[in-house]
């Protein structure tokens, strides 16, 4: 039964208490509520490879085995975030991926990645075949790992906007949420003439903190995506200028911040302010996703799943469809 805005208003609260039972109004209530909530995925270190890869070329037994599972992985976590219905009949909106896309170039050449078929084609192919729209991010196996390769920043910024339409960093507002992809290899710690050891601490860069900052000035809820796990990246880089402390200025409009690399689940709680959370990969275990349900009303963000990690593992218990 429907009743337009002048029906409602001529019947008295009595008689609309008879018209609509308890349970319908409390059916319509929740409904009306739901409908404004949305869900999204988050994934991280996807890893994906091609034909080039040469088998072994990893540290270990466990890294040299799940290399080689890393399309295997994402196809199966892909389509149970696909299949997932939400109680109310919504379904996953949007997925973010935190680093470590695709795993190291095959080679340094620009053009051999528009000659032949690469990990950057078949991860563009993977993504493309969620139901939502995936943002991807940036790792450091996104980036060459060795300095004399030739492949530089830019080098792997235009291939990596060319394959996966994205940019460096960027941002992402969506139903009054706002999504930061950062990215830890733009700071001095990975300078192309500086020392590699460094390359093991994230940095920014001013320019990239500048943007971060105006971004989280704005005060929308905003949830944080960086690859590198707050642990690992530098707190300050110019002054008192740095992530860390921009974080904690901005920590009551931040749902949580979530890095990926170490492929473990590791509880960082409130060390930064907000809540971090270092996720699973996909690489290791399919089942190393997460579902994130976002009320637009109170701009707060709860974590579905959250019982799934196997703390301090690679590893998740699988999802199960309520
Ligand atoms: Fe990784």
């Amino acid at each position: 039964m429907k009743l337009d805005r002048r029906q409602f208003a001529n019947l008295g609260a009595a008689s609309v208490a008879g018209l609509l039972s308890q349970k319908l109004w409390a059916e319509q209530t929740r409904v009306a509520a739901s409908a404004e909530n949305f869900y999204f995925a988050m994934i991280a270190d996807t890893h994906i490879i091609d034909t080039f890869y040469v088998k072994g070329s990893e540290n270990g037994v466990e890294d040299n085995t799940t290399i080689l599972q890393t399309t295997d992985h994402l196809t199966f976590t892909r389509s149970v975030i696909n299949a997932i219905k939400l109680p109310n009949g919504q379904t996953v909106e949007r997925t973010f991926l935190v680093g470590d896309v695709f795993h190291n170039y095959p080679s340094p050449d620009y053009d051999f990645y528009f000659k032949n078929r690469t990990r950057l084609d078949n991860a563009a192919d993977l993504l493309a075949g969620f139901n939502m729209p995936v943002h991807a991010g940036w790792g450091n196996h996104d980036y060459e790992g060795n300095p004399t390769r030739g492949i530089t920043r830019e080098f792997s910024h235009r291939l990596f906007e060319a394959k996966f339409k994205a940019k460096p960093y960027y941002a992402i507002d969506y139903k009054g949420f706002r999504f930061l992809h950062l990215n830890n290899f733009l700071g001095s710690t990975w300078d192309e003439k500086g020392d590699p050891r460094a390359r093991q601490y994230g940095s920014l860069g001013e320019e990239q903190l500048n943007w971060a900052e105006a971004q989280l000035h704005d005060r929308k809820p905003t949830l944080v995506f960086v690859h590198y796990p707050l642990w690992v990246v530098r707190p300050t880089e110019v002054q008192d200028y740095g992530l860390h402390p921009l974080l904690r200025k901005y920590q009551d409009n931040i749902q949580i911040i979530i890095s990926g690399h170490w492929h473990k689940w590791i509880d960082f709680a409130h060390t930064y302010g907000a809540q971090h959370t270092v996720m699973g990969s996909t690489r290791y275990d399919q089942n190393s996703f997460m579902l994130m349900q976002a009320d637009p009303r109170k701009g707060t963000v709860r974590w579905v799943d959250s019982t799934r990690p196997l703390w301090s593992t690679h590893y998740a218990t699988p999802y199960k469809q309520s």
